[in-house]
């Protein structure tokens, strides 16, 4: 380890299904995981970050056949493909040290030896499997775990599912995995805990099925070909894969093994508090320091999803409002540990408040001031401290330690709270000190040179206490500080800001939004994205009642062909067709079909038409018949398309 290091820190996201693009929910939780690496490495922490991808699995296997690519392809396309995984991290500004895949060679390899020594432990042994499965979750279920006959994580129908299959024997380690959760703080909140102990240790933990059959998209059981590896296997070992083990790739195991922190969503708390220590302890490896669940984004009350159309696209956010005010938005507002209601009215709310209002308004009025009453920079020599700034300088002094208390927590909202309690205390001491008023007397000076001091180094300590969410504005503000340093041990102290600090000027760091106007321009997107999301081709569902034979030969088919076709005045809809209908008399049909076709384009081709309906009367002309179409629908969208037969056909020609 480097001497400068205070030690190493290890911390992990969930990886990734690749089974559709990101939404705002995913980003959320590498958005907590960034922003704790960067505080780490911030505090000096060697740090390893890592994140990833979990591609196995049915899910995967059924989506690529729908798509007919292979599984691989499927995957790639998500995860390295244009908008992908590895794009939405680069865009959110995410800064892992290490990216792992499930399919890349050395994990397959590292999971089947891990399997193997399971299994020559006798902690995995043949049975057969009889239960339910959820295939949205892959996770089997017995009977009795079911709620209301229902999965009990997602809630959707679970299949009967019976095969010759592997066990781990979990129900071994329920007494150690109870006390690990009960009597340590190996899993937080600790409201989580209760929530595991009664509703999966008490009822009588089973041992799990961890191997399957029925679809080959996994690791491959090397010594039992036909069964692949349960992907909730394959899937926990990678924060240990990643680093090394069982595997000459990598050689970081000693170093960050066990892991600091593994954050991931409250649903996938079961896998990571019961069945990962119970493998582990199988394995006699040390255990990960503590799992943290934190909670949901939710939209509307709900979970987001692509099925109900109410997924939030991270790349439209970003860019219409900037990547850090999003990351600041999800840890400003909701506590990490519980669900959050995202709106875009929040999220216009709290960069307006907090982003507009109170940061970029104190960094742009106090640099705008230095610039303007001193120039380039302060003078060097400035007064000591008077009463009116004990308060500023109090608070803004002993923030990093609050900070530090919160962070270390992961209350991430509260730990912003702190900081912006300090920005609002500096927008006070403003308007308290009226530096334009100070600027009036050359004898004020000093004190005026001290005022913008206090404020500029104000702006460093919050600035540098921000940098772990929002890196980019930092950076900003830094430079409008003269390339001031931020570093860890100097947050701690006021007064690090050189006293001659040079000032640059800059554009305000976050325009105030214009929420009506905003939330409009939202909603369209939001509409027409429905709309993206639609099926390309859909067509009108089947007629359930039968018609019978006779009623139908009633029907009188036959070739026409169109001599004339106008508009119909007065009607967007009408199109008039003289037709040749092969009886020597002209016949008139009016069809409703002038969004589609020009009519000079119709003349002369051969249509079908029914022509034994009753005339009707339409914009006061008389329809004899209706012409046939085929109609569908494109991206929700009504087309429309005449029957057209081979010009060849005569007039007359009956259809039957
Ligand atoms: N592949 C598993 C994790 C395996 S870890 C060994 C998985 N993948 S996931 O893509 O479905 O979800 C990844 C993470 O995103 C989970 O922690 C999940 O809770 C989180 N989120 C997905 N939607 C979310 C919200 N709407 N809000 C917050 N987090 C959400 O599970």
């Amino acid at each position: 380890m480097c001497e400068k290091c205070k030690g190493k820190y290890y911390i992990t996201t969930p990886i990734y299904y690749p089974s559709a693009k990101l939404h705002i929910g995913h980003a959320y939780c590498t958005v907590a995981t960034d922003t704790m690496a960067r505080f780490k490495r911030l505090q000096g922490y060697d740090v390893m970050f890592l994140t990833g991808t979990d591609e196995h699995g049915q899910k995967i296997e059924d989506k690529a056949k729908e798509a007919g690519v292979t599984p691989q392809q499927f995957v790639d396309n998500i995860v390295t493909g244009e908008k992908g995984v590895l794009d939405l991290w680069k865009l959110m500004n995410i800064s892992y040290d290490r990216f792992i895949r499930t399919t890349d060679d050395y994990h397959v390899a590292a999971i089947q030896k891990i399997f193997k020594k399971m299994y020559d432990n006798g902690d995995i042994y043949k049975g057969k499997y009889v239960g339910k499965y959820c295939k949205p979750c892959e996770s089997f279920w017995t009977e009795s775990q079911l709620v209301d006959g229902k999965c009990p994580d997602c809630g959707r129908e679970c299949v009967d599912a019976e095969e010759e299959a592997y066990f781990f024997r979990l129900s071994k380690y329920a007494d150690r995995v109870q006390d690990l959760l009960e009597n340590t703080d190996f899993l937080e909140p600790r409201s989580r805990v209760s929530e595991m102990v009664n509703n999966f240790i008490k009822p009588g933990l089973e041992d799990l099925c961890v191997s399957r059959t029925s679809f080959t998209w996994g690791v491959p059981v090397d010594f039992d070909p036909g069964h692949v590896v349960y992907v909730w296997i394959d899937a926990l070992f990678n924060y240990m894969t990643a680093l090394g083990f069982e595997n000459d790739k990598y050689d970081d195991l000693e170093k960050f093994w066990p892991a600091d922190v593994h954050f991931i969503g409250k649903e996938i708390v079961r896998f990571h508090s019961i069945i990962w220590p119970a493998m582990l302890m199988s394995l006699n490896l040390p255990l990960p320091k503590k799992v943290f669940g934190h909670g949901w984004l939710l939209l509307d009350g709900g979970k987001m999803s692509k099925s109900k159309g109410n997924v939030v696209d991270p790349y439209v956010l970003s860019e219409r409002f900037g990547v850090d005010a999003l990351r600041f938005f999800l840890l400003r507002t909701f506590p990490f540990g519980s669900d959050g209601n995202f709106s875009n009215e929040l999220l216009i709310n709290t960069i307006n408040v907090d982003l507009a209002n109170d940061l970029g308004n104190l960094v742009s009025r106090t640099v705008a001031m230095a610039q303007k009453y001193f120039g380039a920079s302060l003078p060097q020599v400035q007064q000591g401290d008077e009463d009116k700034d004990a308060e500023l300088l109090a608070m803004a002094g002993s923030l990093r330690d609050k900070y530090e208390e919160q962070m270390e927590k992961y209350a991430f909202q509260n730990a912003l709270a702190e900081v912006f309690k300090v920005i609002s205390r500096a927008n006070k001491y403003i308007d308290e000190n009226a530096p334009w008023v100070l600027a009036k007397s050359e004898e004020n000076s000093p004190r005026l040179a001290r005022v913008l001091y206090n404020l500029l180094e104000t702006v460093r300590i919050c600035g540098g206490l921000l940098s772990p969410f929002m890196p980019q504005t930092a950076e900003e503000i830094a430079k409008r500080l003269g390339g001031a340093v931020m570093d860890w041990d100097s947050l701690a102290v006021f007064g690090k800001l050189p006293a001659d600090v040079a000032t640059v000027a800059g554009p305000a760091l976050f325009p105030r939004i214009d929420m009506e106007k905003e939330l409009a321009e939202l909603e369209k997107l939001r509409q027409e994205a429905m709309k993206e999301a639609l099926p390309a081709v859909e067509i009108e569902p089947y007629a359930q009642e039968n018609v019978d034979f006779d009623t139908f030969c009633k029907s009188d088919f036959r070739a026409v062909k169109v001599k004339a076709c106008v508009p119909v005045k007065k009607s967007d809809k009408l199109l008039q067709f003289t037709l040749d209908d092969g009886t020597g008399t002209d016949r008139q049909i009016l069809s409703g079909i002038a969004k589609y076709y020009k009519p000079e384009d119709l003349v002369g081709k051969t249509l079908v038409a029914i022509v034994n309906l009753p005339p009707r009367k339409m914009m006061g002309r008389e329809s004899c018949g209706m012409l046939l179409s085929a109609v569908h629908k494109e991206k929700g969208e009504e087309k429309l398309n005449l029957i057209m037969i081979d010009d060849s056909i005569p007039a007359g020609s009956k259809l039957c």
